[in-house]
């Protein structure tokens, strides 16, 4: 049995749709999939992909990315919220699941989350460019800060003694922290940083005692061990960003 990580797939890209369908049907089935976010805004196809996946792994663990819950396709009464509740009907009639799951002698725990300005303030230039503030909607008097609230208080706080003898892998579509965007990344894309994350997924991280943490949304591959904790992100990423983002799955050693 093996751990694989894979986040940002963004199956509208028909080159991507095309790598999943061809990812062997034999190789995988004894390994477990954790998919960190980002499959597609298009329900439809978000059902495809889980399924093919689910048919393929043994499990697939996935939680929703921002572009999963855009609602540009979806009835002018529908908000992110309501499309949240669907992507994750979804999943689950796809074989797909977003709870705890044991594998050999790991845990893995998916952590939901959004993002929430503790790692900056949003800029006009960020406001007039980040999809999200024109692609999701949300009820009325709710920000992203509320967002990330909500979707935090959705998962688990701690875990029971006898867990906490296993390794623990966690993951989330989101950042934990800023500071996993690696240094060569030039500062004119720091007006980004607001909308990568929430210093939130970090705390639960730490108190669910993860070894490993598992994460996308940035696209750019990194692993990296921060006080004790191994981050891994594997973005599958857009066709035009194969410098910074691999198409291949990778295993969570
Ligand atoms: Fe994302």
């Amino acid at each position: 049995m093996k751990l694989f990580a894979l986040s940002d797939i963004h199956i509208d890209y028909p080159d991507n749709a095309r790598w999943v369908d061809k990812l062997s049907d034999t190789d995988y089935r004894d390994d477990v999939l954790i998919l960190a976010g980002d499959i597609t805004e298009d329900t439809r196809l978000l059902g495809w992909c889980l399924e093919r996946f689910a048919a393929k792994f043994r499990q697939v663990l996935f939680v929703p990315g921002n572009h999963d819950l855009w609602v540009r396709r979806e009835a002018g009464d529908t908000c992110s919220l309501r499309k949240f509740e669907q992507v994750m009907a979804i999943a689950e009639d796809s074989g797909a699941s977003s709870r705890p799951y044991s594998h050999g002698d790991t845990l893995i725990v998916p952590l939901l989350g959004w993002y929430d300005y503790s790692f900056g303030q949003p800029n006009n230039d960020l406001r007039m460019l980040w999809m999200d503030f024109r692609a999701c909607r949300w009820p009325d008097g709710i920000g992203p800060e509320q967002v990330t609230e909500h979707f935090l208080r959705m998962n688990p706080k701690s875990l029971p003694a006898a867990a906490r003898q296993r390794r623990v892998v966690t993951f989330s579509h989101f950042l934990p922290r800023l500071d996993l965007i690696p240094r060569f990344v030039p500062a004119s894309m720091h007006f980004l940083s607001p909308v990568l994350g929430s210093s939130g997924i970090e705390r639960q991280l730490r108190a669910l005692g993860a070894d490993t943490h598992v994460y996308g949304h940035s696209h750019i591959n990194r692993r990296i061990t921060i006080d004790g904790v191994t981050y891994i992100n594997n973005a599958f990423g857009y066709p035009q960003e194969s410098m910074i983002s691999a198409r291949r799955l990778v295993e969570i050693g």
